[in-house]
């Protein structure tokens, strides 16, 4: 066990952890951020998406011990009011169907729209992975496309 000073969602925040403890249970379990989704645990999904200074990453297979340097953003912290110009897209659009992929679907789109402001379908297909199991794929595209 170590104690890792971290930025989570512009605050600064202290946790004992194992070093490879990953992100994702140390942002679930230690900070009670449970917008973040637990799907695989292999970064095969996309559930567990956050940003690691404004990148998308997978946070089920980054470990703790890795994150002390970086800005993390969860769901939480993407907005304010949940008024990210993604999260109105996603909302205008009624993209979700369960729900439970979503948050990380928002944090891999907003992350994309900052590299690449007007991606097209192929783009989006390319840099986006993260799986629903709803089939919501269509909608994400319009909503991105709409957000863009
Ligand atoms: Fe991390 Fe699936 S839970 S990618």
């Amino acid at each position: 066990m170590a104690t890792y000073k971290l930025s989570v969602n512009n605050k600064p925040m202290t946790v004992t952890a194992d070093a490879d403890t990953p992100l994702l249970w140390v942002l679930r379990d230690h900070l009670n951020l449970v917008g973040t989704k637990f799907g695989c645990g292999v970064a095969a999904c996309g559930a567990c998406t956050v940003h690691l200074d404004g990148n998308a990453v997978r946070s089920c297979s980054v470990p703790v011990s890795s994150v002390a340097t970086a800005k993390v953003t969860t769901i939480e912290g993407l907005s304010a009011k949940g008024d990210h110009p993604v999260q109105k897209a996603w909302s205008d659009m009624d993209v979700a169907q369960c729900g439970y992929c979503q948050s990380g679907q928002i944090m891999a789109a907003a992350a994309l729209l900052k590299r690449m402001p007007n991606p097209t379908d192929a783009d989006i297909d390319n840099n986006i992975t993260n799986i629903c199991r709803c089939g919501t794929q269509t909608r994400i595209r319009q909503a991105i496309h709409f957000s863009s």
